[in-house]
């Protein structure tokens, strides 16, 4: 490999376009090569953007382009699965925007794809590497005790968006709830083990048909306990997000990936914020570039994904069944 990670994108929309491009053009460690989309003319703009060699709607074109190293996968939901196995089988290192999967079949497809290969594979939960999550980990290290958590991610989220279509999408807990139950588990640092979740459609039923709102409880086996409330119909004066964790009578408070506050005990708190909220992508991206350049883990790798897709099946499941979910290790644990 040259000095520099050539990269592709796969699926020149949106996000990618406003996250994982300025930060990849803004990084020394990556080349941007090649873009590729099914609707040419986001190809082609995004290829003008990123001075890439060329934009392509083919993407046998990438996946048989010897110079390309990386594909970075920003397509919509139902085809990431497929794609990070095509990916994987043509020798590409692999960035896939969350979900890893639709399903369960699926997840195993992407990692037998992974292993086989022997490819490195990040997905996109990057909220658990953000500064101010590290940052609390790192003032709660070396705490036995276990922890209580709660998070919330609210926003109007369109009924029309495309992410509440179940067989494009997959909802909103299997599309942008893994983030959270991803991050519930970086900072527990332990195994999940059951989930209850109560919600449902809080939106227009008849045009939202899977559940698109919830209150979230995982039960971890230290006996830890991470709640989030996610709702669909939100309000976007409110900050979205917020984490409080609780922990031997210290308590940690995150708004909005931006602010932080940490209250050690009973002499008041220590508070800061950072000029720009940060929720970790940018590190995500290069943590990845080192993995491949130093042939090390990278982060976010199968387990990992695997982990938080396994628990948003099961808040669908546990919604439905109106009951809590078992969570086995074996389930998400796909690479040993
Ligand atoms: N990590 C985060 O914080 C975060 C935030 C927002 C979105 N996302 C994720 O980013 C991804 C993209 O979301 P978006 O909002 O940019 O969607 P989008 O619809 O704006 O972009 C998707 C693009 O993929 C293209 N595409 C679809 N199928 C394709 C295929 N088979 N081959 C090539 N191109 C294809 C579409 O034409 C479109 O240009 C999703 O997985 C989403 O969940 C992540």
């Amino acid at each position: 490999m040259d000095k520099q990670i050539k990269t592709a994108i796969i699926g020149c929309g949106s996000f990618v376009n406003s996250m994982h491009i300025p930060n990849m053009l803004k990084n020394p460690k990556f080349k941007i090569h090649a873009c590729v989309d099914i609707n040419e003319s986001a190809a082609k703009e995004t290829c003008k953007k990123t001075g890439a060699e060329y934009w392509t709607g083919d993407i046998d074109r990438i996946l048989k382009d010897k110079n390309i190293d990386l594909v970075v996968i920003t397509t919509r939901h139902n085809t990431h699965a497929g794609l990070t196995v095509q990916a994987a089988n043509a020798g590409k290192h692999i960035l896939c925007e969350k979900p890893m999967a639709m399903n369960i079949e699926e997840c195993h497809a992407v990692s037998s794809a992974v292993k086989k290969n022997n490819v490195k594979y990040t997905v996109g939960y990057n909220r658990g590497i953000a500064p101010l999550i590290k940052k609390a980990k790192e003032l709660l290290t070396g705490d036995s005790h276990k922890k209580m958590i709660y998070h919330r991610i609210q926003a109007p989220f369109p009924a029309d968006s495309w992410t509440h279509i179940p067989e494009i999408g997959g909802g909103r807990f299997i599309g942008e709830g893994c983030h959270i139950f991803d991050l519930l588990c970086e900072i527990t640092e332990t195994a999940p083990v059951s989930v209850y979740a109560a919600g449902g459609t809080f939106l227009d039923p008849d045009k939202v048909k899977i559940s698109d709102s919830g209150i979230i409880t995982i039960f971890f086996g230290d006996g830890s306990v991470g709640t989030t409330l996610i709702s669909s119909a939100g309000c976007s004066a409110f900050p979205k997000e917020a984490t409080e964790i609780y922990c031997n009578g210290k308590v940690i408070y995150i708004n909005n990936f931006t602010d932080f506050e940490y209250y050690p005990g009973t002499n008041g708190a220590e508070k800061y914020s950072l000029a720009k909220q940060d929720k970790g992508q940018a590190d995500e991206i290069d943590l990845l570039a080192d993995s491949i350049i130093n042939d090390t883990q990278s982060p976010n790798g199968i387990n990992k994904a695997a982990r938080a897709a396994i628990i948003s099946f099961k808040v669908n499941e546990s919604i439905a069944g109106m009951k809590p979910v078992q969570i086995k290790e074996t389930e998400y644990n796909l690479i040993s």
